[in-house]
């Protein structure tokens, strides 16, 4: 057991969450220091390569290029890869369910809230296992569909139906949200995250834990039904077989 994770820790996360929006930079130099030491714990990023599939403008690059990895991004999303000015210099255009990428190259293949915005979730889990090289270390982490951001913008509506939560919210904003469900917004949930990663061929699930709870309370990944409602967001570390 690990137990780094405090409880202060988690209040300090939780503050940063609140000034996502008034301060994205702020919000991301807290979430990516804390999510590189987190995944620090299974791989050992000075000189390893890590790809981080869905990683949007890349606010995650200087972290670990200050733990000495070297950072590549990807993603589809034009707008998204650019929202704060020029790209990571070598990110790539693609999608996570189609890696446009060797099997068996990466050290790390990290993913932070991408799998819920991805029709074909299990798709992408494993394509980030097959670019992985044997003994390296995959990385995912999403908010399940019942927990309280679930339906992101349109939270906590979305607890009565994606479809309902997104008209709900048009009719009372007149602009459709930024994450639509059913096309850029999907209900993944944490029993079938554990149920992929338990019979992944190719990769040993090494850990599955509330990313941003504290140690004592990881238990509540065990429990199915609490789990989804409770999590808030799940990570599930792989090491691919080999
Ligand atoms: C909520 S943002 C997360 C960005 C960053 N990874 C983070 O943790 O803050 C979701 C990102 O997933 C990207 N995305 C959506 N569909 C994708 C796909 N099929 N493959 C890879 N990324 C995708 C979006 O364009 C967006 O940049």
């Amino acid at each position: 057991m690990n137990r780094s994770a405090t409880f202060s820790r988690s209040v300090t996360l939780f503050r940063a969450f609140l000034h996502e929006q008034d301060d994205p930079e702020g919000f991301y130099s807290v979430l990516a220091a804390d999510t590189v030491a987190q995944l620090s714990r299974w791989a050992d990023l000075d000189g390893a390569t890590v790809l981080d599939v869905g990683g949007g403008a890349g606010y995650f690059a200087d972290a670990f290029r200050g733990a000495g990895a070297t950072y590549v991004g990807l993603e589809p999303d034009a707008g998204e890869m650019t929202a704060r000015g020029e790209p990571e210099p070598g990110t790539l255009r693609a999608s996570g369910e189609e890696l446009p990428i060797r099997t068996g190259v990466l050290d790390v293949c990290f993913s932070s809230n991408v799998l819920e915005h991805v029709r074909r979730p299990w798709t992408m889990a494993d394509e980030m296992v097959r670019v992985t090289k044997p003994g390296g270390i995959v990385y995912l982490s999403f908010p399940p569909w019942f927990g309280p951001w679930g339906g992101h913008e349109t939270s906590p509506w979305h607890y009565l139906g994606g479809y309902r939560a997104r008209r709900r919210f048009v009719r009372k904003n007149g602009f459709e949200p930024k994450n639509r469900y059913g096309e850029t917004l999907f209900a993944p949930s944490a029993g079938a995250a554990l149920r992929w990663a338990r019979t992944c061929r190719d990769a040993d699930l090494v850990a599955a834990l509330p990313r941003y709870h504290p140690w004592w309370a990881a238990w509540v990944l065990r429990v199915p039904g609490l789990r989804e409602f409770v999590s808030w967001n799940v990570v599930l570390v792989l090491r691919k077989k080999g």
